[in-house]
């Protein structure tokens, strides 16, 4: 029996005392007890996984929920062999595109292929060398693709590289910039005569929300005469992939092709090798964490499926997306003067003379 102390405070009986005459019918305290904790930690639990998995949802962003089938189409990947760009690869192959996956490294591009081809049942997923830190190989992959290839329906220009050491490449270019923009500029400009001819046409460029607070310096592109900044130099190329997408829509208007770009979201890929070098326990530390907070590459993928697929799309060229919705970008995104002048210097860099 339980009493009521005066004040109406509950008299429970202490469990050692086998003071309960019927245990069978009224459970001792120490089983309510325990009874208690297992339902406060089941509530506990139950509301961490709800938490957890609508934290999960909103991390993922967007979804691309159009439907349509690209049967009969040749899309174009940098940077396929991984990350963003390996997804993307993988959800255009399973709309039914030729896709041919852009890599410097053939021996993980087969692998990433060969995966595409079975998980999606599309043997139609080729694999081609391409150095975006090279003005050589990226004429080269060109001419070989104008010479094999009838179509281009979709160009995306994904590859990346983040925060490195300050490299030169071959032609004596900073390494972010000569891959993330120089290289992707040469490509889109050498491969127009075939984007055009199969309009309509899209050019898809993988940008990022680091374009904010970017700025080119068209005087010093390379950080020859100011100290090197990794961030800086990443934020510089991200613009440039920006800059770079407006002028395009600008000199294409009425050509039938369309050029967007995009933010992806923030993405457990491959993309901090360099910043994980100077700090080799980052990537330990941040394996939780970022199972939390990070998109998947598949989520990473869905704004540049949205960007390259969506119909109705083409009055919107020139513009930066993010989370599968159009997005205004930062104000530096939005210079046309700045583009305009990044598109000359980036010609006469690379040695274009004849540009759209
Ligand atoms: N992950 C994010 O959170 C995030 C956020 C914003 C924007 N982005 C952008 O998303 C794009 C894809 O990045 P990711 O996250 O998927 O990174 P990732 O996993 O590191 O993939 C980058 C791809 O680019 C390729 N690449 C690098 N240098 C190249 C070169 N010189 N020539 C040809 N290919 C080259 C890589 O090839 P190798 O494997 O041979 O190195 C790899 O296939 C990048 O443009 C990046 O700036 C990513």
């Amino acid at each position: 029996m339980r009493a009521a102390a005066p004040g109406g405070f509950l008299v429970l009986p202490w469990s050692g005392g086998g003071s309960s005459s019927d245990p069978e019918q009224e459970p001792g305290p120490g089983e309510e007890g325990r009874g208690g904790l297992l339902l406060r930690t089941g509530a506990l639990l139950g509301l961490t996984v709800i938490c957890v998995a609508v934290l999960r949802r909103w991390i993922a962003g967007g979804v691309c929920r159009c439907s349509v089938r690209l049967d009969g189409q040749t899309v174009l990947i940098t940077g396929a062999n991984t990350g963003i760009g390996k997804e993307t690869s993988r959800e255009l192959a399973a709309r039914g595109a030729r896709v041919v996956m852009a890599c410097r490294d053939l021996t993980r591009a087969e692998q990433a292929a060969e995966e595409i081809r079975r998980s999606t049942g599309n043997g139609n997923v080729v694999i081609r060398h391409l150095d975006l830190a090279s003005v050589y190989s990226v004429r080269q992959f060109a001419k070989d693709f104008l010479d094999s290839e009838d179509r281009l329906d979709i160009l995306i220009n994904n590859a990346g590289v983040m925060m490195c050491p300050r490299w030169l490449t071959e032609d004596g270019f900073e390494t972010q910039l000569a891959v993330n923009h120089l290289g992707h500029f040469l490509l889109t400009n050498l491969l127009l005569p075939r984007l055009k001819s199969s309009a309509p046409s899209r050019v898809v460029t993988v940008s990022s929300i680091a374009h904010r607070g970017g700025r080119i310096d068209l005087d010093d592109p390379f950080f020859i005469r100011r100290p090197y900044s990794p961030l800086e130099s990443y934020r510089q190329s991200k613009l440039a992939n920006v800059l770079f997408t407006r002028e395009l829509a600008r000199r294409l208007r009425g050509s039938g092709v369309s050029s967007f770009c995009l933010h992806p979201g923030v993405i457990r890929t491959e993309l901090g090798r360099h910043v994980e070098g100077w700090f080799p326990f980052l990537r330990a530390l941040l394996s939780l964490p970022s199972l939390l907070f990070m998109k998947t590459p598949s989520q990473g993928s869905q704004t540049t499926v949205y960007c390259a697929v969506t119909p109705g799309l083409e009055g919107r060229s020139g513009r930066y997306f993010s989370d599968c919705a159009e997005k205004e970008a930062a104000p530096e995104g939005q210079d046309d003067e700045v583009a305009r002048r990044l598109w000359e210097e980036s010609a006469r860099l690379v040695g274009l003379k004849d540009t759209c």
